[in-house]
C-alpha cells in the first residue's frame, strides 16, 4: 500500500491536484470554499433536495465508456473521486463565455424565481442531455425528481425542459388513445382560448440549439490513467481519519483484515447521514475504486447475479434489460425490484448509492430488502479465508452474527432466481410523498403455486417500517401453506400477520394504525393481483374479479404535465419599448441558472474571518442549571463562546421582540431549539466540534404546555385577545333552523426557503462601523437590533442584501437576532464573523407558519342561507410572539359585500372569477364524470372541488406601508435604481426596473439594480405581505417622476436627443440627475375596540379548480388538474405574476396535503430536514394546470393598477384537500358513512387512509389512548 498519496481529478475540464486532503471533506465544501466555485448550493447536506447536484463522469477501461451521472455533492468524499471527471454549472456555460442551452431555457422559460435551487436542475438536466440528448418526458420527469423547488411549482421548469423532448407541445397521455390535443382534456371539451389572450410567456425560437459536440470531453489523462493498471492501493490521511482505497480485490480483503471495523464506502449515502447526522465516526474507511469483481453481471441459469459495487440506477438498467428479453414468468422477481428501483429516492442517490450498500447497511425502511429477501436471494461473501455464500433471509436482516457478514469479509454479488411458472412477486410502499420520500411501510409478497391448482407450496411475506429492520411474517406464510387463494385464506392471512407483525403504539416513526392498516391493505392488494393474473391464466377454473374491485390493482402515478396559460398582452396604447405588462425574464434569471448569481454565503472569505454556530436548548421548557464551556473552550481554533451573561438583553421595542428579550438564554428556555451560546471558531468544522462539547445540565420544569389543547385548559396566551363582532350572534342562533358546532385542527408549515439562514458581519476597523451582509427580509430591523446589541447609533450599522434564496416570511425576526448575536462577537473580536446555519438547525430555531385550531358554530335556514357564525381560532403561536398575530387573526374573515370589520368591498372580480374558473374547468361536466368514475371503483375514489379566494392585501397601518427609492442617473445616461423592497425570488427588482423603464422612457439596459442597502434606502419597512412591488414601485415613480419634471426643460429642448446628452446637458446646467421618491402608505387603519376599519387597500379574488384521485387502500392521492383563474388588477409582468400564482398555490398544496411536522411528547422536532419533511416534488403537481388571469381592470391607488399576489394563491391550495374530502366522502358514502366529516389539514396518506373506513380499518388492533406514550403529538 501507499501512504500519503496524491488525489486527481478533473473539475470543470480542469486538472485538480490534492496533496493533503481530508478524507472528512465532501465535495460541497471542496467546490465552494476551495475552489470558489459557489454555483453548487448547500440546501440540506443529507442528499434530500439536490440543490448541491454535479455531474460526475467516469471511465470504464474494460467496456470502454464514460458514464455520466448526477450526484449530491454534500454526500460525495472528495477522497472517492480519484480518476472522476466533475462538471458543476459554472463548468457548462456562463455569461462571460457562452450560456448552455439548459441554462438560457431554464431562465428565459420563467423557471427561476430565487433562483437558488437552479444550478442543482441545471445540472440535473444537463447531465440528462449527455445521456439522452432527445430525452422522453418520462426520463425528464425522473431526471428532475431529485431536486425540490420552494418557489416556482415547477411547471415553468419543466416547460423549459420539455423543450428538449422530441414531443413537446402536449400531455401526451395515451391513455384511452386521446390526448389534449385529438379530444381536450379527459376527453371533455378543450379548454377555450379568449381572443385577448397570449399563451406562451417564452419564445422557443430565439433558443440557442443544442449541440452536444460543444460539451466538455472528458479529459483523455484520466482515460490514460484508467486504462493503466498499475495503480496501487491509495490511502489519504488527516489527524483523525484514513481513508484506503484499494484498487485490486486481493488489496481490498487485506485491508479488511487489518481494519475489520472500517465501513466500505461505496455510495457513501448511508454511511455519510449517518457521520454527519448521528456523530457515528469511522477512523479508518475502506474505499474500494473499481474493482472489476463487484462489477458483475452474470446471467446463471438459476437467475442473475448483480455485482455489490453496481449502482442501484445501474441496477435498474440491468433489469430493465432483462425484462425486455425474457419472458415474463422468470422476471417476476425483476419487475417488482424495478418498480421501487423507479421511486427509491432521487436518480442522484440511486446514481450514488450502491447494491451492496444498500444490502448491507440494512435501513428499516429499505424498499430492496424485502423483495430481496421473500426471493431467495444469496449474497456471495469473499474474504482472505476464501468464498462462502449465505442467504439473504430474516437472521440477515437482523443482523444475527451467525447470517451475518463477518468483520473480514466483503459482499462480492448478489443472486437474484429468476421466478418459475406459477410465482409470482409483488412489491408495495406507501411514502408521504409519491418519490423521493422513504417509505411509511414498504412489502414484497411472493407466493407459488407450484402448479395450476390455485394452492398455496410457498409463501413469503417482508414488510419494512413496521420495525427495526425488514421484518418477514414467516409463522403466517407457514401457516398458509396448503390453502387454496380465496377470499377465506385472504382474512386468515390479515389476521394471522396482525398478530406476527405486531406494532406498540409508541413504534418509532408514528402513525401505528395506519402501518397496521398498510399491512393488510398491501396483502388484499397482492390477493386481487395474484388472482387477476390466476384468472389470466386459467379463464376456466379461476372466477374474475368482481369489477368493483378492479380499481385496487393499478397504482396511482402521475406521469405527465402539461399546462395552458391565459394572460392579458399588454396595452394596445403603450409605446412600443414601454415593458409594463410584458413577460419579462427574471432580471437575475441567467446568473441564477449559470451559479454567478450570488447569495450571502457564496461572498469570498474575508480576511481573519471566523465561523459562529449555535447551541441550542434541547428541552422545550428547563431551568439551565449549569453550562460548561471549558472542554469546548480548550478545542483547537476556539476564539470565544458567548453566552447571555456576555450579550445584555434588548430593551428597545422594535415591534416584534416583548419589552425585554434575552438573545441568548442564562436562566430558563422554553421551547427546544432556544439559543443559548454563540461558540466562535476559526473554521466551520471546528467551531461545529466545539459546539458538540458545551455540557448543559436543565431541570425539567411543568406544565409543558405544547398543544393548542393544552393552551386552552392551561389559559396560556399571548395578549392581546382579538375579537370582530358583526351583527347580533345570540340573537341570530335563535333564529336558525339547524346549527352545527365542531372544530378543525390545521396543521403548522415550515418555510423550507431552500438558502439557510445567512449572515457575514464585517467590523470596519473605524468609527464603530460595522457591515452586515444578510438574507433578510427586513434590513432596518436587522439594523436596529445590530446597533442596540453594540450599543451605537444606527448610522454605523449598515445591512447590504444582494438577493435572498426564498424567505416565505421566515428571514424576518429571528434573522434578526442571529445577526445581532453574529455582529456582536464580530465587534468584540474585531474580525469578520460569518454564521450560516444547516438546516436542520434552521428549522429547529427559526418556528414556521403555525398550527391553528378553529371552533365553529354555524346556525343556517334548511334553504342553506348561513344567518349565524361564532368563530374562536387559536393560533399555536410557539413559546414567543411574533409578527403572524395580527395577520393571521384579521385574514380568517371572508364575507362577499361586506368584510367583518364593516370594510366595503367590490366583489365584482371575485364574482367573474368564480364564473370563469366554473367555465374552464367544465366544472359541471367534469363532477358527473367524478360520479360516474366513483360509481364504478370501489377502491379509488376521485374528488372535484372549487373554492372562491378573497385575500386582503395591506399591510394594517400607513406608516408600515411607507416606501422609499432612489434612483440615480448618471452622465453616460445609464440609470442607477434603488428601492427598500427585498428581492427573494418574487422578482421585485425586474419589476422596479420595468417602471423605470416606463417612466423616464428608456431601455431595461440602461438601468441597473444592485440590491438593497440601509445605506441607500433609511427605515425599510419589511418586505413581505404581497405588497413590496406594490408599495416600492410607487415610490420608484415618485422618483422619477421628479427627475422628469426636473429635466422636462432639457428634454423638450432637444426632445431627438439621448439620454447622454440630457445628462450632460443637466449637469452643465447644474441640474440635480439624483432623485428620491416615496410613497406614504395606502390609507389603513382598524379599531379592534369597535371591530371596524379599513385594514386593506384592496383583495385579490380568485378561484381554483382542483379534481384528485385517491387509493382508498393505501391512502395515496394524485392531483389529476387544478385550474385557477385569478385577478390580478392590470399584470406589471404576466410571468412573473403567474409564477408568483402558481408557486404560492404548490405551496398551500403541501401545506393542505403533505407537509407534516412531528413533535416528540417532549416538544423535540423530529422533522428537520427534506429527508423527513416533505415539501413538494415535481411528482406532486397537477397532470394538468391551467391558469389564467381575468382582463385587466382598474385598480385606482396602485400601480399601474396591479395587483400584488405573493401569498394569496397559497390559500387556493385548499382546493386540493376539499377535492381530497369529496373523494373520501364519496367513499365513506359508498360504505354506509354518511354524515359530515371532519377532517383535519394536513390531509396526508394516513388522513386519507383512516377516513376512508373498511373491513380493514376494523380488523386491526387500536390502542386505547392514554395505555402508551405516542411516538409524535399534534401540536
Ligand atoms: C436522500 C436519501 C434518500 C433515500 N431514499 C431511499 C428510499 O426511498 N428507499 C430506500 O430503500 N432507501 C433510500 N435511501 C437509502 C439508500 O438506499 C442507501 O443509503 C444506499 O442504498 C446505501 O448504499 P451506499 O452504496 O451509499 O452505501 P454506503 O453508505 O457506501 O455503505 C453502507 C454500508 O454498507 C457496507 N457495504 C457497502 N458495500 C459493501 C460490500 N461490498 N461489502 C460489505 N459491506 C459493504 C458499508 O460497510 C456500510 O456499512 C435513501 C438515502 C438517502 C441519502
Ligand atoms: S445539499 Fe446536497 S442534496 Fe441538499
Ligand atoms: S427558485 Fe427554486 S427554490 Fe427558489
Amino acid at each position: 500500500m501507499e501512504g500519503g498519496a496524491e488525489l486527481l481529478f478533473y473539475v470543470n475540464g480542469r486538472k485538480v491536484i490534492e496533496k493533503n486532503v481530508d478524507p472528512e471533506t465532501m465535495l460541497l465544501p471542496y467546490l465552494r470554499k476551495k475552489l470558489r466555485l459557489t454555483g453548487t448550493k448547500y440546501g440540506c447536506g443529507g442528499g434530500g433536495c439536490g440543490a448541491c447536484t454535479v455531474m460526475i463522469s467516469r471511465y470504464n477501461p474494460i467496456t470502454k465508456k464514460i458514464r455520466h451521472y448526477p450526484a449530491n455533492a454534500c454526500l460525495t468524499p472528495i477522497c472517492s473521486l480519484y480518476g472522476a471527471a466533475i462538471t458543476t454549472v459554472e463548468g457548462i456555460g456562463s455569461t462571460k463565455t457562452r450560456i448552455h442551452p439548459v441554462q438560457e431555457r431554464i431562465a428565459k422559460c420563467h423557471g427561476t424565481q430565487c433562483g437558488f435551487c437552479t444550478p442543482g436542475m441545471v445540472m440535473s438536466m444537463y447531465t440528462l442531455l449527455r445521456n439522452h440528448s432527445e430525452p422522453t418526458l418520462s426520463q425528464l420527469n425522473d431526471a428532475l425528481g431529485g431536486n425540490l423547488c420552494r418557489c416556482t411549482g415547477y411547471r415553468p421548469i419543466i416547460d423549459a425542459c420539455k423543450t428538449f423532448c422530441k414531443t413537446s407541445g402536449c400531455c401526451q397521455s395515451k391513455e384511452n388513445g386521446v390526448c389534449c390535443l385529438d379530444q381536450g382534456i379527459n376527453g371533455l371539451p378543450e379548454f377555450e382560448e379568449g381572443n385577448e389572450t397570449s399563451l406562451k410567456l417564452f419564445s422557443e425560437e430565439e433558443f440557442l440549439p443544442l449541440d452536444p459536440t460543444q460539451e466538455l470531453i472528458f479529459p483523455p489523462e484520466l482515460m490514460t490513467m484508467a486504462e493503466k493498471k498499475t495503480q496501487k492501493t491509495r490511502i489519504f490521511g488527516s489527524d483523525r481519519m484514513t481513508w484506503i482505497s484499494p484498487v485490486t480485490l486481493k488489496e481490498l480483503l487485506e485491508a479488511k483484515v487489518k481494519y475489520p471495523q472500517a465501513p466500505v464506502v461505496m455510495g457513501n449515502t448511508s454511511v455519510g447521514p449517518d457521520m454527519k447526522f448521528k456523530g457515528i465516526f469511522h477512523p479508518v474507511i475502506i474505499s474500494p475504486d473499481r474493482i472489476e469483481e463487484l462489477s458483475v453481471v452474470n446471467y446463471t441459469d438459476n437467475g442473475l447475479t448483480i455485482g455489490a459495487a453496481l449502482s442501484l440506477a445501474e441496477m435498474k438498467d440491468i433489469l430493465a434489460n432483462v425484462t425486455r428479453k425474457l419472458p415474463e414468468e422468470k422476471t417476476q422477481m425483476y419487475h417488482a425490484l424495478l418498480k421501487h428501483l423507479g421511486t427509491l429516492a432521487g436518480p442522484q442517490i440511486r446514481n450514488m448509492a450502491s447494491l451492496g450498500g444498500h444490502i448491507v447497511s440494512r435501513h428499516p425502511d429499505s424498499d430492496l430488502n424485502p423483495l430481496l429477501a421473500v426471493g431467495n436471494c444469496t449474497l456471495n461473501l469473499l474474504s482472505k479465508e476464501g468464498k462462502r455464500q449465505i442467504p439473504l433471509n430474516e437472521q440477515f436482516l437482523r443482523k444475527c452474527p451467525s447470517a451475518d457478514l463477518k468483520p473480514e469479509e466483503i459482499l462480492i454479488s448478489v443472486n437474484i432466481p429468476y421466478s418459475k411458472k406459477w410465482e409470482f412477486v409483488s412489491a408495495f410502499r406507501q411514502a408521504q410523498r409519491q418519490q423521493n420520500a422513504l417509505a411509511i411501510v414498504n412489502s414484497g409478497m411472493r407466493v407459488c403455486f407450484g402448479k395450476g391448482d390455485g394452492i398455496i407450496r410457498e409463501l413469503s411475506i417482508a414488510y419494512g417500517g413496521v420495525g427495526p429492520t425488514t421484518i418477514l411474517a414467516k409463522n403466517s406464510c407457514q401457516k398458509l401453506i396448503g390453502r387454496p387463494w380465496n377470499e377465506e385464506m385472504l382474512d386468515a392471512a390479515c389476521r394471522l400477520i396482525l398478530d406476527e407483525v405486531s406494532l406498540p403504539g409508541s413504534a418509532p416513526g408514528g402513525k401505528v394504525e395506519f402501518k397496521r392498516t398498510l399491512i393488510i391493505s398491501f396483502l388484499f392488494k397482492f390477493y386481487l393481483e395474484v388472482s387477476q393474473i390466476l384468472k389470466e391464466m386459467d379463464p376456466v377454473h379461476y372466477p374474475s374479479l368482481a369489477s368493483k374491485y378492479e380499481s385496487a390493482l393499478e397504482d396511482l402515478r402521475s406521469r405527465h404535465y402539461w399546462s395552458t396559460l391565459k394572460y392579458q398582452n399588454a396595452d394596445l396604447k403603450q409605446l412600443p419599448q414601454d415593458p409594463i405588462g410584458h413577460p419579462i425574464m427574471h432580471l437575475s434569471g441567467i446568473k441564477h441558472a449559470t451559479g454567478e448569481a450570488i447569495y450571502c454565503d457564496d461572498m469570498p472569505v474575508v480576511d481573519r474571518e471566523l465561523f459562529l454556530t449555535f447551541v441550542t436548548s434541547s428541552r422545550a421548557r428547563a431551568k439551565i442549571v449549569s453550562i460548561d464551556l471549558s472542554e469546548a473552550l480548550s478545542l483547537p481554533g476556539v476564539v470565544d463562546i458567548l453566552t447571555g451573561e456576555h450579550l445584555p438583553g434588548i430593551t428597545t421595542n422594535f415591534g416584534f421582540l416583548t419589552d425585554t428579550e434575552q438573545l441568548l438564554s442564562t436562566d430558563e428556555v422554553s421551547c427546544v431549539g432556544q439559543l443559548i451560546c454563540a461558540v466562535i471558531a476559526d473554521s466551520e468544522v471546528q467551531a461545529k466540534r466545539a459546539a458538540q462539547r458545551v455540557k448543559i445540565v436543565y431541570r425539567d420544569l411543568e406544565p409543558l404546555i405544547l398543544t393548542i389543547e393544552e393552551a386552552i385548559q392551561n389559559k396560556s396566551f399571548f395578549e392581546p385577545e382579538r375579537k370582530l363582532e358583526c351583527g347580533n350572534v345570540d340573537e341570530a342562533f335563535k333564529m336558525v333552523d339547524q346549527i352545527l358546532e365542531g372544530e378543525i385542527h390545521m396543521g403548522g408549515q415550515e418555510h423550507f426557503y431552500m438558502e439557510t439562514q445567512s449572515m457575514l458581519v464585517v467590523p470596519k476597523g473605524e468609527d464603530q462601523e460595522i457591515d452586515v451582509y444578510v438574507s433578510t427580509q427586513f434590513p432596518k430591523y436587522i439594523q436596529d437590533i445590530t446597533a442596540a446589541v453594540l450599543k451605537v447609533s444606527a448610522n454605523k450599522v449598515m445591512c447590504h442584501v444582494k438577493r435572498v434564496g426564498g424567505a416565505f416570511g421566515g428571514k424576518v425576526t429571528k434573522t434578526g437576532v442571529l445577526a445581532a448575536i453574529t455582529a456582536f462577537a464580530a465587534n468584540k473580536h474585531g474580525r469578520p464573523v460569518r454564521c450560516i446555519l444547516e438546516r436542520g438547525e434552521d428549522i429547529l430555531i427559526t418556528g414556521g407558519r403555525h398550527p391553528y385550531l378553529g371552533k365553529y358554530k354555524v346556525g343556517f335556514m334548511n334553504d342553506g342561507r348561513i344567518l349565524a357564525l361564532n368563530m374562536e381560532h387559536y393560533n399555536n403561536a410557539g413559546a414567543f410572539l411574533d409578527e403572524s398575530l395580527f395577520v393571521r387573526t384579521v385574514n380568517m374573515y371572508k364575507e362577499i359585500d361586506q368584510t367583518p370589520y364593516k370594510q366595503e368591498i367590490n366583489a365584482k372580480n371575485l364574482i367573474q372569477c368564480w364564473k370563469e374558473c366554473m367555465a374552464t374547468s367544465s366544472y359541471t361536466l367534469r363532477k358527473a364524470a367524478v360520479e360516474k368514475f366513483n360509481s364504478e371503483n370501489y377502491w379509488k375514489k376521485k374528488g372535484l372541488a372549487m373554492v372562491p379566494l378573497k385575500f386582503p392585501v395591506g399591510v394594517g397601518s400607513v406608516a408600515a406601508g411607507q416606501a422609499a427609492a432612489l434612483v440615480h442617473i448618471y452622465l453616460d445616461g445609464s440609470v442607477l435604481v434603488t428601492h427598500g423592497g427585498i428581492e427573494m425570488g418574487q422578482g421585485v427588482h425586474t419589476k422596479m426596473i420595468q417602471v423605470v423603464s416606463r417612466e423616464l422612457r428608456m431601455p431595461l439596459s440602461s438601468i441597473h439594480l444592485r440590491g438593497t442597502s440601509t445605506e441607500t434606502i433609511p427605515n425599510t419597512n419589511p418586505s413581505g405581505g404581497s405588497v413590496v412591488a406594490d408599495l416600492n414601485g410607487l415610490a420608484v415613480k415618485d422618483a422619477c417622476q421628479t427627475l422628469l419634471k426636473r429635466l422636462e426643460p432639457i428634454i423638450s429642448k432637444n426632445p431627438r436627443g439621448t439620454w447622454k446628452d440630457w445628462a450632460q446637458a443637466a449637469f452643465n446646467e447644474s441640474i440635480s440627475l439624483s432623485a428620491t421618491g416615496y410613497f406614504r402608505g395606502y390609507e389603513s387603519n382598524i379599531n379592534w375596540e369597535t371591530g371596524e376599519g379599513h385594514p386593506f387597500e384592496y383583495f385579490v379574488y380568485g378561484a381554483a379548480c382542483s379534481e384528485v384521485e385517491i387509493d382508498c387502500l393505501t391512502g395515496a392521492h394524485k392531483n389529476i388538474r387544478t385550474d385557477i383563474v385569478m385577478d390580478v388588477g392590470y399584470s406589471i409582468n404576466p410571468a412573473l405574476d403567474i409564477g408568483q400564482i402558481e408557486g404560492a398555490f404548490i405551496q398551500g398544496m403541501g401545506l393542505y396535503t403533505i407537509e407534516e411536522l412531528n413533535y416528540s411528547p417532549q416538544g423535540v422536532l423530529y422533522t428537520r430536514g427534506p429527508n423527513q419533511y416533505k415539501i413538494p416534488a415535481i411528482c406532486d403537481i397537477p397532470m394538468e394546470l391551467h391558469i389564467s388571469l381575468l382582463p385587466p381592470s382598474e385598480n385606482s391607488n396602485t400601480l399601474y393598477s396591479s395587483k400584488g399576489l405573493g401569498e394569496s394563491g397559497i390559500f387556493l391550495g385548499c382546493s386540493v384537500f376539499f377535492a381530497i374530502h369529496d373523494a373520501i366522502s364519496a367513499a365513506r358514502q359508498e360504505r354506509g358513512l354518511p354524515g359530515p366529516l371532519r377532517l383535519n389539514s394536513p390531509l396526508t396518506p394516513e388522513k386519507i387512509r383512516m377516513a376512508c373506513e373498511d373491513k380493514f380499518t376494523k380488523m386491526i388492533p387500536r390502542d386505547e389512548p392514554g395505555s402508551y406514550v405516542p411516538w409524535s403529538i399534534p401540536i
